[in-house]
């Protein structure tokens, strides 16, 4: 996976135990990543099935070279010893998931959101109050032609921060290891612009992509610049009225930059249509447009996407 270059030092020193939920995309990088870097990791599966010693999961990195990783496999509600759990899962997934396993979760251990979208800081809040908790979004890209095996399709970056943070001699440690799993990674005293950005970004590109059935880079056409402002401008909007500091030039910069940088990808959203699976809207437009009404803010373009993408999922 990722080149890297760590002293034995990092490597030795760690002796927290991770637990990654599941086996997916982004749950496959960051296995062969605790794998090359040697941490005490296991994944948390719902099939019981597939909890067994000889598990196995390729993983295809950028440079197309494969390593079969057999990490350690525990049934998600079974599992009580680790420190860090970290959930590489979809937005509308997470709750269902701490829940399964919330018996066994104890004040200590750290909950670490990797997701796009926003929306689940608020539920982790309700369930798990006391539990230290890291919000992350990553670029990296990666899917899964077949059930065991993960392909990586892009580099990224990592950016985190603290929602709830541990005792100040803990920060360091879990803070050294997160940051060596998807690099290189940003750690931000205030997470959640970072999470807006992100969020602006799948705002624009995931729906309109999945409605026209197009690649991001056709985005750049004239015929979707009224739409990309408006989209953006709500957001904007909201944004500013939670007192974050941001331009809509600057929003729409960010985001024709990605459009630019990803011309000739498929989006998520895209992909899910396509695929006939249920997409992460609720947690993209459908947080914006919960944001906006809370807030007294107009939203209507973003309410006209989540409209479109909820009646391509119906048809499914
Ligand atoms: N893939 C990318 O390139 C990429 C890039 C940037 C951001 N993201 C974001 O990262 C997040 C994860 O994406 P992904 O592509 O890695 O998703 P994914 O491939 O669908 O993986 C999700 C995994 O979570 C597991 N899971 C879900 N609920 C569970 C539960 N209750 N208990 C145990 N396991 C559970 C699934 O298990 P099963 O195998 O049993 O279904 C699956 O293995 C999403 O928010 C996505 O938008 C993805």
């Amino acid at each position: 996976m990722v080149p890297l270059s760590l002293s034995s030092d990092t490597q030795s020193k760690n002796s927290l135990k991770i637990a990654i939920i599941g086996q997916g995309a982004i749950g496959g990088l960051l296995a062969s990543q605790c794998h090359n870097l040697g941490y005490n990791y296991q994944l948390l599966l719902r099939n019981k099935t597939l909890v067994k010693p000889n598990f196995s999961l390729q993983i295809e990195d950028i440079r197309q070279q494969v390593t079969q990783i057999q990490p350690k496999t525990c049934q998600i509600d079974q599992a009580k010893n680790f420190d860090l759990l970290i959930l590489p899962i979809k937005a509308y997934q997470v709750l269902a998931a701490l829940k399964s396993m919330q018996k066994n979760i104890q004040p200590h251990q750290v909950i670490v959101l990797l997701h796009n979208g926003m929306g689940t800081i608020e539920q982790v809040k309700q369930l798990l109050p006391d539990n230290p908790c890291v919000a992350a979004t990553t670029s990296y890209g990666a899917f899964k032609p077949a059930p065991a095996y993960v392909k990586q399709t892009g580099l990224g970056e990592t950016h985190l921060g603290w929602i709830n943070s541990p005792e100040p001699e803990q920060v360091e440690e879990i803070e050294k290891i997160l940051t060596n799993l998807l690099p290189p990674s940003s750690w931000h005293q205030d997470i959640t612009i970072a999470l807006w950005n992100k969020l602006t970004i799948n705002a624009v590109i995931n729906p309109l992509t999945a409605i026209h059935n197009i690649k991001n880079g056709e985005l750049n056409e004239r015929k979707y610049t009224g739409e990309i402002e408006k989209t953006c401008s709500e957001i904007c909007s909201i944004m500013q009225q939670l007192n974050y500091s941001v331009q809509l030039k600057d929003l729409l910069k960010r985001v024709n930059q990605v459009i630019e940088k990803t011309a000739n990808n498929y989006s998520s959203m895209h992909q899910d249509i396509y695929h006939g699976r249920k997409t992460e809207i609720e947690y993209i437009n459908g947080y914006v447009v919960q944001k906006g009404k809370e807030l007294g803010v107009g939203v209507k373009a973003n309410q006209e996407l989540f409209n479109q993408i909820k009646a391509l999922e119906k048809k499914q």
